[in-house]
């Protein structure tokens, strides 16, 4: 007989270096990301030494749009990817639509907040809801984009077969996330800045250790690129590939559906 309290492995996975169940680490992230929401901007500004808006600009550079595109925004939260899209779009003149969907509503608030003092509130549109069980019907959107998300998500799989049924044939998806750094001095001395300097930069600026340690241990227990990428090709994408930006410590994953 099966034991009753032996946790089901299929179910579990990590926060950060802790192993949860799926529910556990949704309600987790979602404490993690309301609690933060408010000084996140400027903390991804300091932790990052401002890199990741280069990365995200070399992101959207990535992504090809056309008149009538819809784009959605997974796990966008505060907007950084909505906005590039939304002013890329606007210099080719291209009309597009662009849906910034989040788990947590105090991001997409402060992403709100944002599009308003930019005057792009009727730009965008908003829903507060999970990667893993989306509220769309299939083939709706274009391109599927994902900004420093997939990691927080608690199945990958179950992410990523969403984003399938919800892209168009033809459709394409982009992953920006951290990933593993290929020359290993170089990696020591990133892990060394990011365990000792990140959570005690969370403490000082948001008054929360404990997420900004979330942070750091998620980036490790992360799929090395090559790994995320088969994880893609299981998903049933073509043309998978990746580009690696500053040496490895982030990557931009593609793939299309065919
Ligand atoms: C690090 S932030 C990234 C925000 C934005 N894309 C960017 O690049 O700045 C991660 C976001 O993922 C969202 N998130 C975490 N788990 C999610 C899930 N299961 N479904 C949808 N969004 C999720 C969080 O609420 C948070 O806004």
């Amino acid at each position: 007989m099966s034991d009753p309290f032996a946790k089901n492995q299929e179910n579990d996975t990590n926060f950060g270096f802790k192993s949860v169940s799926f529910d556990e680490k949704k309600k987790l992230v979602q404490n993690v990301f309301d609690s933060v929401a408010p000084k996140y901007d400027l903390m991804n500004d300091l932790m990052s030494l401002g890199l990741h808006r280069a990365w995200k600009k070399s992101f959207v550079n990535m992504i090809t749009l056309q008149v009538n595109d819809h784009v959605l925004d997974m796990a966008g939260g505060t907007g950084d990817i909505s906005f590039k899209l939304y002013e890329k779009a606007k210099k080719q003149h291209a009309n597009i639509h662009i849906t910034n969907a989040d788990l947590t509503y105090h991001m997409l608030k402060t992403g709100i907040d944002r599009a308003i003092d930019r005057g792009i509130l009727n730009g965008i549109n908003y829903a507060n809801t999970d990667a893993q069980f989306l509220p769309f019907l299939d083939e709706t959107f274009s391109h599927y984009v994902i900004s420093f998300g997939l990691r927080n998500v608690p199945s990958r799989a179950k992410a990523l077969s969403e984003a399938k049924r919800v892209l168009k044939k033809g459709g394409k998806f982009y992953c920006l996330e951290f990933s593993h750094i290929f020359l290993s001095p170089i990696q020591k001395i990133y892990q060394n800045y990011a365990f000792k300097f990140i959570p005690k930069l969370g403490e000082k600026i948001s008054n929360d250790k404990a997420s900004y340690q979330y942070l750091v241990e998620s980036i490790e227990k992360f799929p090395k690129q090559e790994d995320l990428a088969l994880e893609l090709r299981q998903a049933g994408f073509d043309n998978v590939n990746f580009r690696n930006l500053s040496l490895g410590l982030v990557a931009i994953h593609y793939g299309t559906k065919l």
